[in-house]
């Protein structure tokens, strides 16, 4: 049996140069993996519309930090210029932004609708056209985030679900595109994590025991199961994957739990 201890210190050698350039730092999900990026030894620029929130997580880390809307890719592109000056290079890309809605299609306004595009969609694409230039030469990681409601049909989930199917396909092409530049393009489709984003529903008794029961793992994910995936796709040890959509959903997306036969 390899001690606890051996393996954090194996682990922390190989990461330890991964310069991360992360989108939605200051959410729930956001947080968690920036302190397992830095425990792993690496380092990362964060981004977020709200300066201020980014504020107190990139001083406790040392790290860098800019306020940007990332559905705007002339701002993207000035921030991860920006960005790649402070971290000497860019070898991992994350975008976190997101958002969600949970409305049948005839009560989805049309603002509704292009918020939800802009939001998840425009900013992963983005991201993606923003961090290739920076990876040209030695290759890098990005890291989407779709939902395990792109993969099944869920009621009063159409444009979230159409915007993360959508990120999935970018997903797929881009990571086509550029494997010949050894750039690998993946992406987490969580199921319902806590976070700020979903609080509406997992605070909500009568909302959290309807979701829950569609989780056949019966729990509800923490931001830690997500942010571990994250890093396990960005990370230089899995360079033979790429072009992959990583369920970390409880079951949510795959499995269908029978009611017990008689
Ligand atoms: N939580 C879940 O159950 C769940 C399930 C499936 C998928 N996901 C996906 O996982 C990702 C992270 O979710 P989360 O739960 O951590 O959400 P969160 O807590 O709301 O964090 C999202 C972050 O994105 C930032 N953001 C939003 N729009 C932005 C934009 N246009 N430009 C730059 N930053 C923007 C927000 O900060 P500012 O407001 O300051 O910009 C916020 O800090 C999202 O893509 C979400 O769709 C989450």
């Amino acid at each position: 049996m390899v001690e606890p201890k051996k393996v954090r210190f194996v682990y922390r050698r190989k990461l330890v140069a991964m310069k991360a350039i992360i989108i939605g730092a200051a959410g729930g999900i956001g947080r968690s993996l920036c302190e397992k990026i830095s425990s792993a030894g690496g380092e990362a620029f964060l981004m977020g519309r709200n300066a201020d929130n980014l504020r107190p997580i990139a001083e406790a880390f040392g790290w860098g930090y800019a306020g940007c809307d990332a559905s705007d890719w002339t701002q993207l592109d000035q921030h991860f210029s920006a960005a790649e000056g402070v971290l000497g290079g860019v070898d991992c890309a994350i975008n976190l932004a997101g958002s969600v809605l949970l409305k049948p299609m005839h009560l989805t306004s049309q603002k509704d609708w292009e918020d939800t595009i802009r939001t998840n969609l425009t900013t992963a694409a983005g991201v993606v056209k923003a961090a290739i230039p920076r990876m040209q030469s030695n290759g890098g990681s990005i890291v989407l985030l779709s939902s395990a409601a792109a993969g099944i049909g869920m009621q009063n989930h159409e444009a979230i679900a159409a915007s993360k199917s959508g990120i999935e396909g970018l997903v797929l092409s881009a990571a086509a595109t550029y494997a010949s530049k050894k750039i690998r393009i993946n992406a987490v489709a969580p199921g319902l994590v806590k976070t700020p984003l979903t609080e509406r529903i997992w605070k909500n008794d009568r909302s959290a025991e309807a979701s829950l029961s569609l989780h056949p793992l019966q729990r509800f994910g923490e931001p830690s199961d997500v942010a571990n995936a994250i890093l396990f796709l960005a990370s230089k040890d899995n360079s033979w994957i790429t072009g992959q959509i990583l369920g970390v959903d409880g079951g949510l997306g795959t499995l269908k739990i029978l009611p017990p036969m008689r």
